[in-house]
């Protein structure tokens, strides 16, 4: 399904967030505490973006890996990765969420951005971010979480269920995908919940935060030293 929507993939993004997805990386990126000469694990790296936002943060040293199991995806990440000054600093990996190709305790953080919500186990994910992560790093996922406020939420789940469709329909060429996004996120754990999971892998200082009234959610927590 990746592979499909590749090519489209950022310019559906942008709308349907109406840019706001920009802020959301931000905001994670700021919540993985990277700092300048850091090494990042960017799980799920999709097209790059958060890869380049991580990259950015931790220049003119930093490093950081972006790891997919889409090729198209990360083909259309390898060309984006290409405009930034700190090309250099971004290695971009073939590899499976579930089963991490790197040894324990390698990144000072691990982000993974609207990526849980697809794989079919999410807590062996998390253990494996975990694992990959130093003592004292944090794992950091932004996802799809449920808005709460009175009448909002209604337009919200009805425009994920038919306008968005539409809209990946015409764009993105693929409604398909885009009626995944709401059954997929209909069933993704809430924040509360995914937290829960953070702290059943032996993540400490879990916690995490709803943005723009819930449409999405920042989930955090810290491997212990
Ligand atoms: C919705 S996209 C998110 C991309 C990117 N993180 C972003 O911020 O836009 C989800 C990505 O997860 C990848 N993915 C899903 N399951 C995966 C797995 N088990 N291992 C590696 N990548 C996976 C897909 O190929 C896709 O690129």
């Amino acid at each position: 399904m990746f592979d499909s929507i590749a090519g489209r993939y950022d310019l559906v993004n942008s709308l349907m967030t109406l840019g706001l997805d920009r802020t959301w990386r931000k905001f994670i990126v700021n919540q993985s505490e990277l700092k300048t000469g850091g090494l990042a694990l960017d799980v799920c790296c999709g097209t790059g973006r958060l890869t380049v936002e991580l990259a950015s943060s931790a220049a003119p040293a930093g490093r950081v890996v972006g790891l997919d199991f889409s090729e198209n995806m990360l083909a259309v990440a390898a060309k984006y990765v290409k405009q930034f000054p700190f090309k250099e600093n971004i290695t971009l990996v073939h590899g499976d969420a579930a089963k991490l190709p790197f040894p324990a305790d390698t990144f000072d953080c691990a982000t993974v951005a609207w990526g849980l919500r697809n794989v079919p186990d999410i807590s062996l994910v998390i253990k494996q971010m975990a694992r990959v992560v130093k003592p004292g790093g944090k794992v950091v996922s932004l996802d799809m979480a449920r808005p709460t406020v009175f009448v909002f939420k209604d337009l919200y789940w009805f425009a994920l269920r038919t306008v968005i469709p539409a809209l990946g329909r015409f764009l993105g060429r693929n409604k398909d995908a885009y009626e995944y996004l709401y059954s997929s996120a209909r069933l993704f754990p809430p924040p509360e919940e995914l937290a829960a999971l953070f702290s059943e892998t032996g993540l400490t200082e879990t916690a995490y935060y709803n943005l723009c009234g819930g449409i999405v959610a920042v989930v955090e927590g810290r491997k212990r030293f």
